[in-house]
C-alpha cells in the first residue's frame, strides 16, 4: 500500500473499479459522476479484526478495582472479570443485546470502520452462545460487513465449576458442531491462559473447530507466556491475538506458520501491561495487525483510531505501519483480504475519508472524530 496525491478513486455500486492519480483516469470514467474529497486523506475502510461486541452490563466498578491495584486475574478470580458479563448477558433480552450492539456498529461507522469481527464468548452455553451468534448473523444485514466468531471457550461457566473437563466437552461435542450445522461462525476462538483454558485444551476446541468448517484464532500470551503462540502455530490459525507475553519461540513458529500477530493496544493500555514486542514481530517477519478488543472489561472501547494512535506510541509503529495493520493485515486475519482491506479494482467500495493534511497528521493529533465519510459497500454510512 501506498500513498498517492491527487488520487482518484472510480466506484460504481459495491465495487471499486479504479485508482490512481487524477492525471491519469482512463478516458472511460470522466463522465462519471465527481465529487471532491476537499484535499483530505481518504482510507481503506477500517477492519476492527477483534471485538466482543454483544454483550450485556458494563464493568466500571472494576476499573476502579484495578486503579487501587487489584490485578485483571485476580478479579476473576473473585467471581468478577469475564464471567459477571457471562451474568449480565444472559440476564439481558436478545433485543436489548442486539440493539445495543447495533449502537456500536453505527458509532464504529463514524470513525470509519466498514468490516468488524465479532466474538460469541459471554454466554458459555449451547442456546446463549447461539443467541450471540444470531445476533451477528441479523446485524450483518446492516450497513457494514460482520465476521462472526464462536468463542465458547473464552472461560469455565460457573454451572462448570468444578468440572471444567464436561465444559470442554460440551464445547466439543455439542456447541461447535451445532454452530457448524448452522454455520453460524466463520471462526473458533480459544482464551488459552492460566485462569482459562490450557494449551491442550485449546488445541482440541480449535481441532474440533476447524472439524465444523470454523478456522482456528487465538487469545494467546496476554498476561502469561503460556504457549499459545505456539499452538496457534501447530493449529494453522489464521491469526494470535494479543500477545503481551509472546516468546521468541512463539515468534519464529508463527512467522513459519504464516500466523498473522493481532494487537490490541488498548487492553494493554487498559490492563496497565506493556505492549506486544510489535517490532520483534515485524523484523521478524510476522504481519502485526491492530484492533480495539472493544469489551466490557479490559478494553472498553471501540475507538479504533484511538488504538490506531496508540499503536504508533506504545508498540513503536510507524503511521503506514498501523494503517495496515488496521486494513489489509487485520482483513487477513479474518480470512478477507481478497475483499476488503485496500483500495484495488475489484475490492469492495468500502473507505473513509479522512480531515487530515496526511496519514501521520491523523495519527497524531487527537481529536473528536477526523472522520467525515465513510462508504460501506458502496453506500454512504456517514457524513459529518
Ligand atoms: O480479549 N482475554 C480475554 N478476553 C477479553 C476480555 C474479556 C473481558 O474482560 O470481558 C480480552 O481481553
Ligand atoms: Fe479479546
Amino acid at each position: 500500500m501506498r500513498p498517492i496525491s491527487n488520487a482518484t478513486l472510480a466506484w460504481d455500486g459495491a465495487s471499486i473499479h479504479w485508482v490512481g492519480p487524477a492525471s491519469d483516469l482512463p478516458a472511460r470514467y470522466r463522465e462519471w459522476e465527481r465529487e471532491s474529497a476537499d484535499g483530505c486523506v481518504v482510507v481503506p475502510g477500517l477492519v476492527d479484526c477483534h471485538t466482543h461486541l454483544a454483550f450485556g452490563g458494563w464493568r466500571a466498578e472494576e476499573f476502579e478495582l484495578r486503579i487501587l491495584g487489584r490485578s485483571y486475574l485476580e478479579i476473576a478470580a473473585a467471581g468478577g472479570g469475564i464471567l459477571s458479563t457471562v451474568e449480565r448477558t444472559r440476564a439481558a433480552s436478545t433485543a436489548a443485546l442486539a440493539e445495543r450492539a447495533r449502537g456500536h456498529l453505527a458509532a464504529m461507522g463514524r470513525l470509519g470502520v466498514t468490516t468488524i469481527e465479532a466474538k460469541s464468548g459471554y454466554g458459555l452455553s449451547l442456546e446463549q452462545e447461539i443467541r450471540l451468534l444470531r445476533i451477528y448473523r441479523d446485524l450483518a444485514g446492516g450497513p457494514q460487513r460482520l465476521v462472526p466468531t464462536l468463542l465458547a471457550a473464552h472461560t469455565v461457566p460457573p454451572e462448570y465449576h468444578d468440572r471444567r473437563e464436561a465444559y470442554v466437552d460440551l464445547v466439543c461435542d455439542r456447541i461447535i458442531p451445532e454452530v457448524g450445522r448452522q454455520g453460524l461462525a466463520r471462526f473458533c476462538d480459544a482464551f488459552v491462559e492460566e485462569k482459562a483454558f490450557s494449551v491442550e485444551e485449546g488445541r482440541r476446541v480449535l481441532e474440533t473447530g476447524k472439524r465444523h468448517g470454523m478456522r482456528p484464532k487465538l487469545h494467546a500470551d496476554q498476561l502469561t507466556s503460556c504457549g499459545g503462540a505456539e499452538l496457534a502455530a501447530d493449529v494453522g490459525a489464521a491469526s494470535a491475538d494479543h500477545l503481551e507475553r509472546v516468546s521468541d519461540v512463539g515468534i519464529r513458529r508463527m512467522r513459519e506458520a504464516g500466523v498473522v500477530a493481532v494487537s490490541l493496544p488498548l487492553a494493554s493500555l487498559y490492563l496497565g501491561m506493556a505492549p506486544l514486542p510489535a517490532r520483534r514481530l515485524i523484523e521478524a517477519g510476522v504481519p502485526v495487525a491492530v484492533a480495539t478488543d472493544f469489551n466490557p472489561g479490559s478494553a472498553p472501547s471501540y475507538h479504533l483510531p484511538f488504538a490506531m494512535t496508540l499503536a504508533c506510541t506504545l508498540q513503536r509503529m510507524t503511521p503506514a505501519e498501523v494503517l495496515l495493520g488496521a486494513t489489509l493485515i487485520a482483513a487477513r486475519a479474518i480470512g478477507l483480504e481478497g475483499e476488503v482491506g485496500s483500495l484495488e479494482p475489484g475490492k469492495s467500495a468500502d473507505f473513509a475519508v479522512i480531515e487530515a493534511e496526511s496519514l501521520e497528521h491523523w495519527l497524531y493529533h487527537l481529536r473528536d472524530n477526523a472522520c467525515v465519510r465513510t462508504v460501506a459497500r458502496g453506500r454512504e454510512i456517514w457524513r459529518a
